[in-house]
């Protein structure tokens, strides 16, 4: 695992976060924005994530990881040989490239390159501030269920408070922050085109603060 200091000492992470587990109520969205979330969608010409794609030092570590302690499938591994040189990779080489599935079909793919190609990987800021993708798991016991398998394995993870959803924090074999969630029914709510827009003008008007 990287180093962990910094995250552990951001005063916001704090573990083991017991406010989830209140009875909530929550508002849900109305028929109308609904029927505005639909065309709005239905517009839009992505049309979901097709996949991540993540440098990494070792394919087995990296499966061990994302099977057993997130629970995702390995589905697929292209076997590529003599990739044409790109910068910063001077010369052809070979590579493993691999991918998990998600529940929609989309995939978090990850290469391992051949021995002695390229740059060596740079450390991961170990920030989730500054980086991280997240992935939405179906329950909260499954979200507390990837966080008793990853203290049992040593790995360094963390709850960032959420009103909108439980929210665990991990770090993969290489440093990549991973955010595994689970939403609840107030998430949706937050979705507001027009305000987002509005909020970001403000903020900036404000001098970045609020
Ligand atoms: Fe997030």
């Amino acid at each position: 695992m990287a180093d962990t200091a910094a995250t552990s000492a951001n005063p916001i992470l704090k573990e083991g976060h017991e406010d989830f587990d209140k009875e909530r109520e929550y508002a849900t969205r109305s028929p109308e924005d609904q029927r505005l979330d639909k065309i709005r969608r239905d517009a839009n010409p992505a049309q979901g994530l097709s996949h991540t794609a993540l440098r990494v030092k070792d394919a087995r570590v990296t499966t061990k990881f994302y099977e057993e302690v997130v629970g995702l499938p390995l589905v697929r591994t292209d076997v590529v040989e003599k990739l044409t040189a790109m910068p910063p990779y001077d010369k052809p080489f070979d590579m493993m490239h691999f991918f998990f599935e998600l529940g929609d079909g989309s995939l978090l793919a990850f290469f391992e390159l051949e021995e002695g190609t390229g740059p060596e990987l740079h450390e991961m800021p170990g920030d989730a501030l500054q980086w991280h993708f997240a992935i939405q798991l179906r329950s909260e016991q499954e979200v507390r269920d990837v966080e008793k398998r990853a203290k049992e394995a040593g790995i360094n993870c963390f709850y960032i408070p959420h009103d909108e959803s439980l929210s665990l924090y991990l770090e993969d074999p290489d440093g990549f922050m991973l955010e595994v969630n689970h939403h609840r029914p107030h998430f949706d709510t937050l979705i507001d085109p027009k305000a987002a827009h509005e909020r970001i003008e403000e903020w900036h008007k404000n001098g970045r603060r609020w």
